[in-house]
């Protein structure tokens, strides 16, 4: 039966996603100065692989078997690149014309599945390469919160401990980030949708969980694109804006692909529970040993902030949160959703903020009319309200079974005119020349920093 071959593939994943972290040792630099807000130009090429509100368009119901065509196999499969929608192969290749992806060699996965490692030894560390997993960290990726913060967040769901996670959390009204492995979306879609309609806010870790620095530049595109696609179409039309890479394994150029065709930015840690570990044969950990952990990082210096990377993989990682949150509190912690922390409340790549509408402004043709696009931004801030925030806010308000009203009714209240989904950009230049576009471009541009 096909319903029991997918109840099964989340145990089959569960194997094959564990994190390894064992290697890292986590060196604290001093903390990095955060901006407030990342919103992308407003032509950034992910703004025309995933169109805002695009007129009439509606998603399937999550859970739906219409919802869940279209999308690649799970872990151990990777999804085939040769069958990855031709915008996405498009924006790469315009990507890499423009020399903002640099000709990084891909690294190998070690033998005993430890770190990889580049060819002809080359340096990890060294800048062209700058490998997260040897503790190398790039400009514009996210390491620290700020002083006094903890940004809470999960890898590797929706998974088994995701229930009792999502129950703690409701009880104490926490928001949290959810990384998610866009394949066990597929398997877990009311647990998905709980989260969501809770206010978490929704990030990508993935399609199938590798090691990202040995992935192709077309893997890579195809392991963050399926997963922004399948959030997009479950979240009436959200742009996730950040991602963590399994194992926090990127480089130069997994990041860049990351940032310049999918306008996503990277967010790695500064403790790690080893949480993934609890139910390995032997445990690479145990809950004694996160606790005394949890103590000396809670009760040691606030700067930087805290981000700790832990996963809701078992009922076991998820139960070694739960048992830290009260330190947490009674060390005088800021508890905030990572995503939220250091996107200043800014969660998705098209909406305002963490709980707001997605707009129904035409981001591609207001490429060739920054003045009209300003405005119509306006108009669909103040009025128009698109069926993905509703559905949030109702989720807020603790209304159950919002799965069919987040994805179902799409956004019918858009009126941005209809044009072709993924169409190249018109021949005209994407701004004109005169004094009108400059000083709109002058006003886009305060708009969006
Ligand atoms: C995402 O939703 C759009 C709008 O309904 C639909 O056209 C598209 O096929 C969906 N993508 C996938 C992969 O299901
Ligand atoms: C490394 O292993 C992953 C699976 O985790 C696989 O997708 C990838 O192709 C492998 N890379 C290399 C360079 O062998
Ligand atoms: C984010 O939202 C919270 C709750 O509404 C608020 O207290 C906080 O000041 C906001 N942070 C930023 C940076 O806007
Ligand atoms: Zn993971």
């Amino acid at each position: 039966m096909l319903v029991l071959a997918l109840l099964a593939l989340p145990l089959l994943s569960t194997a094959s996603v564990h994190e390894r972290h064992g290697a890292h040792a986590h060196s604290h630099t001093a903390s990095k100065r955060l901006p407030t807000t990342w919103h992308h130009d407003s032509d950034h090429p992910v703004h025309s692989l995933f169109r805002r509100a695009d007129a009439a368009v509606s998603f399937a119901a999550v859970g739906s078997d219409e919802w869940a065509a279209g999308y690649p196999a799970g872990p151990p499969a990777s999804p085939d690149v040769s069958a990855l929608p031709a915008a996405w192969v498009a924006a790469l290749n315009d990507a890499i014309s423009r020399k903002v992806i640099p000709d990084v060699p891909l690294s190998h996965n070690a033998s005993d599945g430890g770190s990889p490692t580049y060819p002809n030894g080359a340096d990890p560390n060294s800048p062209d390469i700058c490998s997260a997993t040897y503790q190398c960290r790039l400009p514009g990726d996210i390491w620290d919160g700020p002083a006094g913060t903890i940004g809470i967040s999960f890898d590797d769901g929706p998974e088994a401990g995701t229930a009792d996670l999502l129950g703690f959390l409701g009880e104490k009204n926490q928001r949290v980030t959810h990384f998610l492995i866009g394949s066990n979306i597929l398997y877990m879609p009311d647990a998905f949708t709980k989260m969501f309609n809770m206010g978490d806010d929704i990030a990508v870790h993935t399609w199938t969980h590798p090691h990202m620095t040995t992935q192709s530049n077309l893997q890579v595109v195809a392991e963050l694109g399926y997963t922004m696609q399948l959030i997009h179409n479950s979240t009436g039309g959200r742009v996730p804006k950040f991602w963590r890479p399994p194992y926090g394994d990127t480089d130069k150029r997994v990041s860049a692909i990351a940032k310049e065709v999918f306008g996503l930015t990277t967010i790695i840690w500064n403790q790690d529970t080893s949480d993934w570990s609890l139910t390995e044969t032997p445990p690479g950990t145990t809950s004694d040993a996160i606790a005394k952990n949890m103590q000396t990082w809670l009760t040691g210096p606030k700067s930087p902030g805290l981000i700790i990377l832990e996963h809701e993989l078992t009922k076991e990682s998820t139960a070694s949160f739960i048992a830290a949150y009260p330190v947490m509190q009674q060390n005088g912690w800021n508890l905030v959703s990572l995503a939220a922390l250091v996107g200043g409340n800014v969660t998705y790549q098209n909406a305002a903020s963490n709980t707001a509408a997605v707009t129904n402004v035409d981001i591609v043709n207001a490429k060739n009319g920054a003045v009209a696009a300003v405005g119509a931004a306006g108009a669909a801030g103040s009025s128009a309200s698109a069926s993905g925030a509703s559905a949030k806010s109702a989720g807020a308000a603790a209304t159950p079974t919002g799965a069919k009203t987040a994805a179902g009714s799409g956004n019918s209240a858009s009126s941005s005119p209809s044009s072709t989904p993924n169409a190249p950009s018109s021949a005209a230049p994407r701004w004109t020349t005169g004094p009108t576009a400059l000083l709109s471009a002058a006003v886009l541009f305060m708009l969006w920093k």
